[in-house]
């Protein structure tokens, strides 16, 4: 008997499957209730006395084995079948959801892309600035009105510290730092507390334009505008200057391009009149190259800023300002093919 029992403790240990069926039938074989083992128990009576303890020892060595040896083989089964499963290689993938870039964010590097073109680089600037920046040094007095066209938001522990409403601040940055030739395009958000609707928000994205140097006339600054508006719009565009006022800048001026919407022949955007506001712009006031240590005896230099969703509307005809703020992804999807 014990000859029997070490036999097949030695075939157990070389139990093997590959299907579960396969598995099944093994454990019927040496566990099932006619099976080997169930057998030997089976002839147990017959071992004579002394021999019982050593028999009933071995024989509960062999039964531990087999079922040990089972549960081994099922677990490798089930891994094996989950691991293949996870590499389905037949399988559909997953699409590839593609992002996209934000409106705001193409047309700003359009506007910086023709300006590149025209040897401005872009330059940069804080966003929480100083009353320095965003309006001493551009003349705007203490008790100056012009100050009231721009309603700031002041960092509450100090009236000094705000965040800037303009990116005109980053003229004077890049003016207090570097002697002319300077030629220069500051995009970047701006802040003002106005309520929030369709046509105003509290932040939005303006591009600041500066190009300082000897004999820079107002005949450059149009000449700049117009290539600008070509580029940016359409060939045929057409732009109008109006006379204007900015603290920074004499003269200064307005400009209106052709309506793109219609052509020029009056709609609802333009109100009729076939003309829409761009941008403002005008000679640096010599008062401000002065006040950044640049000598406008010697230099003298043109400035314009406009706003980024201004002309994403011109471009794109979004209707309401807060789209561009409230991610929305199917606006945000009708985007992809300018990308
Ligand atoms: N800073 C002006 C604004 O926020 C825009 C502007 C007008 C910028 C004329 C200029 C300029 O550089 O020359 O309304």
């Amino acid at each position: 008997m014990l000859d029997k029992i070490k036999s097949l403790l030695e075939e157990v240990e070389k139990m093997e499957a590959h299907r579960a069926d396969e598995l099944e039938a093994l454990r019927i074989k040496y566990l099932g209730k006619k099976g080997e083992i169930a057998a030997l128990m089976n002839d147990f009576r017959q071992v004579p006395a002394d021999q019982k303890r050593e028999v009933g020892m071995r024989l509960n060595e062999l039964k531990e084995a087999a079922q040990q040896k089972i549960n081994e083989i099922r677990a490798n089964l089930e891994e094996g079948a989950t691991a293949n499963d996870a590499i389905d290689l037949t399988r559909t993938p997953y699409p590839i959801e593609l992002g996209t870039r934000h409106p705001l964010s193409i047309v700003e590097k359009e506007i910086c892309d023709i300006f590149g073109r025209l040897g401005f680089s872009v330059a940069q600037g804080p966003e929480v600035e100083d009353d320095w920046h965003v309006f001493s040094s551009l003349n705007f007095a203490e008790d100056h009105p012009a100050r009231d066209m721009q309603d700031t938001f002041f960092i509450q522990h100090s009236p000094d510290i705000l965040l800037r409403t303009h990116t005109s601040s980053v003229q004077t940055r890049v003016m207090e730092r570097q002697q002319p030739p300077i030629r220069i395009i500051c995009p970047g958000r701006v802040y003002r507390n106005e309520a929030i609707s369709y046509r105003a928000h509290c932040f939005f994205h303006q591009v600041e334009g500066l190009y300082v140097d000897k004999n820079v006339s107002f005949a450059d600054l149009k000449q700049a505008l117009l290539f600008f508006a070509k580029e940016m719009f359409s060939a045929d565009t057409k732009i109008r200057l109006r006379p204007s006022y900015f603290p920074f800048t004499e003269p200064s001026a307005e400009m209106d391009i052709s309506c793109n919407i219609c052509g020029g022949k009056g709609c609802p955007f333009c109100k009729g009149t076939g003309w829409v506001e761009i941008l403002g712009c005008g000679m640096v006031d010599p008062a401000v190259l002065e006040n950044c240590g640049i000598d406008s005896n010697i230099y003298s230099g043109y400035a314009l800023g406009m706003g980024i969703e201004r002309i994403t509307n011109l471009k794109y005809q979004v209707k309401d300002l807060r789209m561009f703020s409230e991610n929305d992804i199917r606006f945000l999807e009708e985007f992809k093919s300018a990308n």
